[in-house]
């Protein structure tokens, strides 16, 4: 059978990789794809990004089953115009993919529901929020409200950052300034400990993938600026079996209900990232409507099961009759980024020396393109090198060493992936 994965990125490799090796899977298509799944022997690129095209592409090549990796063709609707076609298709809905689009949908949404985050209010306009902020104090946090891929949220922890943060997301040249659109959400300061909380969802019934936490700050020590994740292994120490009971019965299950009572089923991955207090108490942070990236290379790593058969039992809303197989090992994956990263990555670099790939040791490819044979970076986060081990610490010690032949110019990566766990 065949099988399209949507999005280009290192999340979509480990997906496609993945699905590759289901027993009855024939060919992995990857639209648009990257270098890495250009030079992987079971996978194949195709470069259609337009929706409608894609779909009359899977109707006339009769594909089985369409993953969607990325957020932003979620939020756009492609899962509703699959379905409308009658092509099945793994994802949740644009309507219910406001879980991660719309932070203030997602806040109402919790506060409906009773679901345990943050305290917040949202504001669209900007002398209503400033002068919220004078009356709550710092911390604080400001997040503007729509897709901004990590970068429109502030840990303010004085009041003038916050103000700052404000006219920055609600100024002149902010997105969806000029329709009066834009909004922020201001919310209370969670300390604690965050992890990636993500579930396999068939609308109503819900399957806990593997616990992972990832490391978004780029900088050793957790400092500079919020990435995309530079980082991740799985399993997270933190998410002890107390607090894996408490986030599926107090966050993931009366979401999925609540989606479903509300007329917007929930089916997809759906991605709760946890802060997780000293007493053990979850809140959510956010939600996303998709795999975590890079969370997904050492989750993926880990899953022994067929994940292709897993994705039509979820897509069929039969996910009641699985369960997953998972390999005891640790796995770590270490994004290894381009120069400029994450503000103005630069492209185009040689990148040489990759380690071949083995059983226990994948270097899964995000922003790299092949051409005449020459993989070069083409994106921010290049790869993420990914290896497992009997221990978070011998996975971290494999995917470092598998690392140490890479070379780019001005390429980037943390030295301390996976300390927290291995501090624990
Ligand atoms: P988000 O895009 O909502 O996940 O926010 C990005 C990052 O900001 C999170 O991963 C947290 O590290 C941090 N963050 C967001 N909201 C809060 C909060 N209420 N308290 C503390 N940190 C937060
Ligand atoms: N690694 C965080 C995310 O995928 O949103």
């Amino acid at each position: 059978m065949k099988v399209l994965v949507i999005g280009g990125g290192g999340r979509e490799h480990a997906l496609a990789w993945k699905l590759a090796q289901g027993v009855r899977v024939q060919q992995v298509y990857v639209a648009p794809g990257n270098g890495g799944t250009a030079r992987d022997p079971g996978l194949k690129n195709l470069p259609i990004t337009d929706p409608g095209a894609l779909a009359d592409w899977a109707e006339r090549e009769k594909v089985a089953l369409t993953v969607v990796g990325p957020e932003a063709p979620l939020a756009a609707g492609l899962v509703d115009l699959f379905r409308g076609r009658s092509l099945r298709i793994f994802g949740p809905t644009r309507a219910a993919a406001q879980l991660e689009s719309s932070k203030a949908f997602a806040k109402d949404f919790m506060a409906r529901h009773g679901i345990p985050t943050a305290r917040y209010a949202v504001f669209s306009d900007a002398a209503a929020a400033h002068a919220h902020i004078d009356g709550f104090g710092a911390p604080l946090v400001v997040k503007a409200d729509g897709l901004a891929a990590g970068k429109g949220v502030v840990v303010a922890m004085t009041a003038d950052e916050a103000h700052a943060a404000v006219d920055f997301m609600l100024g002149a040249s902010a997105p969806g300034a000029v329709a009066g659109q834009a909004r922020v959400v201001i919310e209370e300061f969670l300390a604690g400990e965050e992890a990636s909380f993500i579930v396999l969802v068939d609308g109503r019934h819900v399957l806990a993938l593997a616990s992972s936490q990832d490391h978004k700050r780029i900088g050793d020590g957790d400092t500079g600026p919020n990435t995309g994740g530079m980082g991740a292994y799985s399993p997270a120490p933190v998410v002890t079996p107390n607090v894996h009971a408490k986030a599926m019965h107090e966050i993931i299950l009366p979401t999925v209900a609540g989606m479903a009572k509300e007329g917007m089923a929930f089916s997809g991955f759906l991605y709760a990232g946890l802060m997780i207090d000293a007493q053990g108490r979850p809140k959510t942070v956010e939600f996303n409507a998709r795999l975590g990236d890079p969370e997904a290379q050492p989750i993926l790593m880990r899953l022994k099961s067929d994940l292709f058969e897993v994705l039509l039992h979820a897509s069929d809303g039969t996910l009641d009759q699985v369960e997953l197989q998972w390999d005891r090992r640790a796995a770590l994956g270490v994004v290894v980024a381009a120069a400029g990263y994450p503000a103005a990555p630069r492209q185009g670099d040689a990148i040489s020396g990759l380690p071949a790939d083995s059983a226990d040791t994948v270097v899964f490819h995000a922003g790299t393109t092949l051409a005449d044979g020459q993989l070069r970076s083409s994106g921010g986060r290049v790869l993420c090198v990914t290896a497992l081990g009997d221990s978070v610490r011998q996975a971290q010690q494999h995917a470092y060493d598998a690392l140490g032949g890479i070379h780019f110019d001005g390429m980037q990566f943390r030295h301390d992936i996976g300390h927290r766990a291995i501090r624990r």
